[in-house]
C-alpha cells in the first residue's frame, strides 16, 4: 500500500539523532504514504519527539536520510521543510498567547497570505475557534488551544501534518474529541504522522503504526496487527 515509490510521501531511512553527540534514536526506518495516517507509539522518553523533530528540520539527524515528496530534506532548515509541506505541531503547542485566535491562524499561513477558503476549512473543522476568533489564545481552554495548534498548522495547507502527542494535557473526553477531529481531517485526504502515548486512540486513527522503544523501532504493522499483538497489548494497552 505504501512502499511503492509512486505513493510514498515520507521515507525515513537509517536515521539517528540525539543531543551533545549522543544519539537517543537509532537507525529509524519509517514510511508514510500519500493519504495515510501513521502512528508512532512509545512511552515517556522513548524518543518520539526527537525522531519527529529530526524529521521536521527542528534538529539535524546525526546520520540518515529523510526523503519527502521526492526530495532529500534531512538537515534542511525548519522553514524550508515547512515550505516543502511538512508541518510539525509540538506537544507544547507554542501559540502566541497575547494574540487573538484568528491572528494565530493567520501566522500559520506565513509567509503566504492567509487564504479565505483555508480559514473557512479550519473554522468548519473547529467551529469553537470561529466563535472565539477575537479571544486571546492564552485564555483558551486546553482543548481549544489544541484545536488552535492544529488549525494554525492547517493554514499552510500541509502535505503532511506531524502531531507530537496531541492529547498532552487533555482530559480523556477532550482527547477523544481531538482524535475525532483528526479523523474528520483524514476523510478530507490529509496525510498524518502522529506520535502518541495514548495508544488506543492512536491505533484507532492510524492505518499503520510503529512501536518506538528506547530509541529503536521494535515493531511495526497495521494498526489492527499491533492492537492484536500480545507485547503491545501488555505494554501499551494494559491488557
Ligand atoms: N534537549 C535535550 N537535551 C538532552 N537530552 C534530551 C533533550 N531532549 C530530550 N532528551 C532526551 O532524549 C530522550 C528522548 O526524549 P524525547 O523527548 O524524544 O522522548 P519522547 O518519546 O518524546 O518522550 P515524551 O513522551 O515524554 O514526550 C530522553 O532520554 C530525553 O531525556
Ligand atoms: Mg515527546
Amino acid at each position: 500500500m505504501t512502499d511503492t515509490a509512486a505513493d510514498m510521501l515520507l521515507g525515513v531511512s537509517g536515521l539517528s539523532a540525539g543531543y551533545l553527540g549522543e544519539d537517543v534514536v537509532h537507525d529509524i526506518e519509517l514510511t508514510v504514504g500519500v493519504g495515510e495516517a501513521v502512528a508512532v507509539i512509545g512511552s515517556n522518553g522513548a524518543g518520539k519527539s526527537t525522531m519527529l523533530k529530526s524529521i521536521c528540520g527542528l534538529m539535524s539527524p546525526s546520520t540518515g536520510s529523510v526523503r519527502f515528496d521526492g526530495n532529500e530534506i534531512a538537515g534542511t532548515k525548519a522553514h524550508m521543510v515547512v515550505r516543502a509541506g511538512v508541518v510539525y505541531v509540538p506537544a507544547e503547542r507554542h501559540l502566541f498567547p497575547q494574540m487573538a485566535v484568528q491572528e494565530n491562524l493567520f501566522l500559520g499561513a506565513y509567509p503566504s497570505r492567509p487564504d479565505a477558503e483555508r480559514l473557512e476549512l479550519v473554522y468548519d473543522t473547529f467551529p469553537r475557534l470561529k466563535e472565539r476568533a477575537r479571544q486571546h489564545a492564552g485564555t483558551l481552554s486546553g482543548g481549544e488551544q489544541q484545536m488552535l495548534a492544529v488549525g494554525r498548522a492547517l493554514m499552510s495547507s500541509p502535505k503532511l501534518l506531524v502531531l507530537d502527542e496531541p492529547t498532552t494535557g487533555l482530559s480523556p473526553i477532550l482527547a477523544q474529541e481531538a482524535y475525532a477531529a483528526m479523523a474528520e481531517l483524514r476523510k478530507g485526504g490529509l496525510t498524518v504522522l502522529v506520535a502518541e502515548q495514548q495508544v488506543p486512540l492512536a491505533l484507532e486513527l492510524a492505518d499503520r503504526a510503529y512501536v518506538l522503544d528506547h530509541g529503536r523501532i521494535t515493531l511495526s504493522g497495521t494498526s489492527d496487527e499491533l492492537a492484536a499483538d500480545p507485547a503491545v497489548r501488555q505494554a501499551y494497552l494494559g491488557i
